[in-house]
């Protein structure tokens, strides 16, 4: 049986070279990256990424076609069994028994562990607590909402206290309270000391979950950083939005020609952008534009965000990242 280190900066999980090919497809392909113990680590990636096929292998669902894996120094590619006991993984999609009530499904799982009749019975309660399931805990599974049956499946899957949690897109297509609510119940897990491995597609949820995050674009790992790290790469630029009043024509020709060290952008009849890598003075801007009777209402700084990192490393386009969140349902 592996044991967990508890020192910080070890190394929970690591990949190394980790490729999975299904036929013709190379779904994962040489993927290489360590998860420390306590952190929050994001996969971050579009529809047909590799996440899933990446977490199901670091879980023993699916079998690498090469690479290595290893849970706190020990290697368990051939027998991820080795590691069972210290992963709680909450899929995609449900791995909870329709038939049954809600209450004992989260008993079922915890007899998994081999857990005893009180300790299972007091956990679900609690969990179920946690949740705001508890009125439903008597119901079947199969009449639960998408919501609710999200819920209970992220509730069995720690239903053991692992230290190594997995959940694979667990926001998407739930309603902004649920997800909320689940980001709430991930971040308390971080400040007991779980150690969380998460896929998702929702660009804000890694950024405000994750300390580190992985960007990965047809099966292949194309950036991995901290979120501070990978937000300073560009935060070298400014950004400046200015809110307009009288504005009747297009000044972005004659913006540019006066203060050539910026890009201006109209982003509707009311808004400016400006972005430059130079500090903005703000006052020969507000002159200028006031000597041409436009009245500057507002200005604001934009920071970077790590949807304009995402963009950069990838190519990849918000608006496609953006419609993954529709398939399901909203994400927010
Ligand atoms: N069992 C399988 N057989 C054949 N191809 C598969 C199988 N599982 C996954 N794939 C392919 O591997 C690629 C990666 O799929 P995967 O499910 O890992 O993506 P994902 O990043 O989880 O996407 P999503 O955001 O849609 O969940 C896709 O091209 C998919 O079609
Ligand atoms: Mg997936």
């Amino acid at each position: 049986m592996i044991t967990k280190m508890n020192d910080p900066g070890t190394v929970a999980i690591e990949a190394c070279g980790l490729t999975k090919r299904f036929a013709d497809v190379l779904a994962v392909d040489r993927v290489d990256f360590d998860v420390r113990e306590g952190e929050v680590f994001g996969f971050l990636g579009p529809n047909g990424a590799g996440k899933t096929t990446t977490i199901n292998m670091l879980t023993g669902l699916a079998r690498p076609t090469a690479g290595t894996i290893r849970y706190f120094g020990r290697d368990v590619t051939q027998n991820r069994k080795k590691a069972q006991h210290l992963m709680g993984v909450v899929p995609d999609e449900s791995n909870l028994y329709p038939e049954l009530t809600g209450h004992e499904n989260l008993c079922f799982c915890a007899s998994l562990y081999g857990m005893r009749k009180r300790e299972r019975e007091d956990r679900a309660r609690r969990l179920l607590d946690l949740f705001d399931l508890a009125d439903a805990a008597g119901r079947k599974f199969a009449v639960y909402s998408k919501g609710m049956k999200r819920k209970l499946v992220i509730a069995a899957g720690i239903i053991h206290n692992p230290p190594i949690l997995f959940l694979d897109e667990p926001t998407t297509g739930i309603d902004v309270p649920s997800a909320r609510q689940i980001r709430q119940m991930l971040a308390d897990l971080k400040s007991q000391g779980t150690t969380i491995f998460l896929t998702t597609h929702y660009i804000e949820e890694a950024e405000r979950l994750c300390e580190r995050i992985a960007f990965i674009v047809d099966g292949k790992l194309v950036k991995l950083d901290t979120l501070n790290n990978l937000v300073r790469d560009i935060q070298n630029q400014h950004v400046v939005e200015f809110t307009l009043s009288g504005c009747d024509t297009d000044l972005t020709g004659p913006l540019q020609n006066a203060f050539s060290d910026g890009t201006f952008e109209r982003i509707s009849d009311t808004v400016l952008r400006m972005r430059t890598d130079q500090p903005v003075h703000l006052a020969p801007l507000v002159r200028f534009l006031e000597d041409r009777s436009v009245d500057v209402t507002e200005a604001r700084i934009i920071r970077p965000s790590l949807e304009d990192v995402f963009v950069a490393v990838t190519g990849i386009e918000l608006e496609r990242m953006r419609s993954e969140k529709d398939k399901g349902g909203r994400g927010r």
